[in-house]
């Protein structure tokens, strides 16, 4: 019988490179969308059922649960994706718009998560798979609330990993580098930002590679990461500038590699940065896949 995955957020980039991946390899996929006009998006995939699901709706979680269970008759994994970007100096930043950026990529995962926590613990079995992102590891300027959600996300994995793994639920975070996805032209900006910002915020975007790798590259590692039998690991690394990230430190030790990356971060990589990090991968972001 075939396995089912539930993945949240399809439309675009690494969901629907999830989706397409988990479906080659013989599962049966319940998709998420939030927009009426997407439920075409996996048209033409028989192993694919398209729901709509806002994350933002914390009180249309359960519901949804049962009615993704209903799809095949069974959950065996679960890939909370849905998520967006905001950026600009904190100051610039509304409080309100730091609520949304949390809303979404944090209290709307865990409110997924637990719409399906009762049915995994009653099956003594299952994977959450939560994407985080290299921001976790790493504030960057101008993107302090993202990675602050971001750093939630793979922290909250590892405490819920350890509370789950006595009722055989595994729980993983991915950590992807930069992608070439449609998340660049969604970004949430902050505005009337002040002048006195413009030479930093200039530093750190021609700082920033303007590429990433394909979404593809991240949904073979939440592929690894639900395939593996090796149940306690929980942050798994995607992408040729995330998955150096770990040796890196290992080797500068936190607080050097801290320093090498402030000052990588704002256009001024010393060498030895250089050959321990590599660049994103090559394609160039308004790939927007
Ligand atoms: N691209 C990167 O460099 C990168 C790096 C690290 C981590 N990530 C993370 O990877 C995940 C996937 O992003 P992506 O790069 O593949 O971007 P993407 O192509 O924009 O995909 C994000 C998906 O999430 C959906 N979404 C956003 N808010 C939602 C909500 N409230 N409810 C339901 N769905 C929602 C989007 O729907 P719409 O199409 O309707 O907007 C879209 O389908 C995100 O969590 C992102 O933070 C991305």
């Amino acid at each position: 019988m075939s396995k089912v995955i539930v993945v949240t957020g399809t439309a675009s980039g690494m969901g629907k490179a999830t989706v397409d991946k988990f479906a080659a390899e013989g599962w049966n996929v319940v998709a998420t969308v939030r927009k009426e006009a997407d439920l075409t998006v996996h048209e033409g995939n028989p192993r694919v059922k398209t729901l709509l699901l806002d994350v933002d709706d914390e009180q249309a979680a359960p519901a949804f649960a049962q009615q993704a269970l209903g799809q095949f008759g069974r959950v065996d994994a679960l890939v909370n994706n849905a998520g967006y970007y905001q950026m600009g100096p904190i100051e610039s930043t509304s409080l309100d718009q730091i609520h949304r950026q949390f809303q979404t990529n944090v209290f709307g995962l865990i409110a997924v998560t637990k719409a399906f926590l009762p049915h995994f613990r009653r099956q003594r079995s299952g994977v959450i798979v939560n994407i985080s992102s290299l921001t976790a590891e790493q504030g960057y300027p101008y993107s302090a609330a993202y990675a602050a959600s971001k750093a939630a996300v793979a922290t909250f994995s590892e405490g819920l990993s350890m509370e789950m793994a006595e009722f055989g639920v595994v729980v993983r975070a991915i950590i992807p580098g930069q992608h070439a996805t449609r998340i660049f032209t969604k970004i949430d900006v902050a505005s009337g930002i002040d002048e006195e910002y413009q030479p930093g915020i200039e530093s750190f975007f021609a700082a920033t590679p303007l590429t990433g790798s394909l979404p593809h590259v991240t949904a073979d590692v939440i592929y690894q990461a639900v395939v593996d039998p090796q149940t306690t690991r929980v942050r798994y690394y995607s992408g040729p500038d995330s998955t150096a990230i770990p040796e890196a430190k290992r080797i500068l030790g936190p607080q050097q590699y801290w320093e090498e990356f402030r000052q990588a971060a704002v256009g001024r990589p010393s060498a030895l940065f250089r050959t321990l990090v590599p660049v994103p991968g090559p394609e160039p972001l308004e790939r927007e896949v």
